[in-house]
């Protein structure tokens, strides 16, 4: 099943080509229009600009909340029943060491509060904070792709290897464009989300 978008596209192949293609250049105008400079680091608002910044050109759900439940392999993200209340407590979230970042990450990952697109927003929403409070941001060259989503997939049991691995790849290149968008590129297309009903929880 291919998402309805902008394009009426209806291969999921295509669809994909396009999203990464439009998706990518609008990523370079938010970095290059300094969008994110007048947001404040680590809110569900600032998170919820990115992405519709990313994605208005083929979703009309850019940027707003998931009318859905979903779940990737054998974990389902927050219920919807239970998304706002989780949003409003992540806002609350510390943010003042790395090791508080990366716990707000993974439960902003835990949350999924779009239908598609979380995993590119919310790297940037991650680099935003960790450039503001401690200077740095991570290099997603040097995160390998499979290492990673192995650790988001843990993340939620245990963030130990997130936090490893993200620590690793720490630069103080906070203003270089390329490193920027390499954590738009930690995308894999093709997998997708398979929804449910509440009652089958
Ligand atoms: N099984 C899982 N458990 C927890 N988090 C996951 C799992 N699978 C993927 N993720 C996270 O979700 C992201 C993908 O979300 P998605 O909405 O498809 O974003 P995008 O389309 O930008 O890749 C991954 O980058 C990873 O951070
Ligand atoms: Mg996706």
């Amino acid at each position: 099943m291919t998402l309805e978008n902008k394009f009426g596209l209806t291969n999921s192949a295509d669809l994909a080509r396009e999203e990464e293609f439009v998706s990518k250049k609008r990523a370079v105008e938010l970095f290059e229009n300094s969008v994110l400079d007048s947001l404040p680091a680590g809110k569900f608002s600032t998170l919820q600009a990115i992405h519709k910044y990313l994605f208005e050109d083929i979703y009309d759900f850019a940027g707003e909340l998931r009318t859905v439940n979903i779940a990737k392999g054998n974990f389902r993200f927050a219920p919807l029943l239970y998304l706002q209340a989780a949003l409003e407590s992540i806002d609350k979230m510390p943010q003042a060491s790395f090791d508080e970042i990366i716990e707000k990450y993974v439960e902003m990952n835990i949350a999924h509060p779009f239908r598609e697109g979380n995993g590119r927003s919310t790297r940037i929403w991650l680099d935003h904070i960790l450039k503001n409070e401690i200077g740095k941001v991570i290099d997603w060259s040097k995160v390998d792709k499979e290492d990673y989503l192995l650790a988001m997939e843990r993340s939620p049991i245990k963030d130990v290897e997130i936090k490893v691995l993200l620590k690793c790849a720490l630069t103080d290149e906070t203003d270089s464009r390329e490193i920027y968008m390499k954590g738009i590129d930690h995308s894999y297309y093709y997998e997708g989300y398979t929804t449910f009903k509440t009652e089958e929880l």
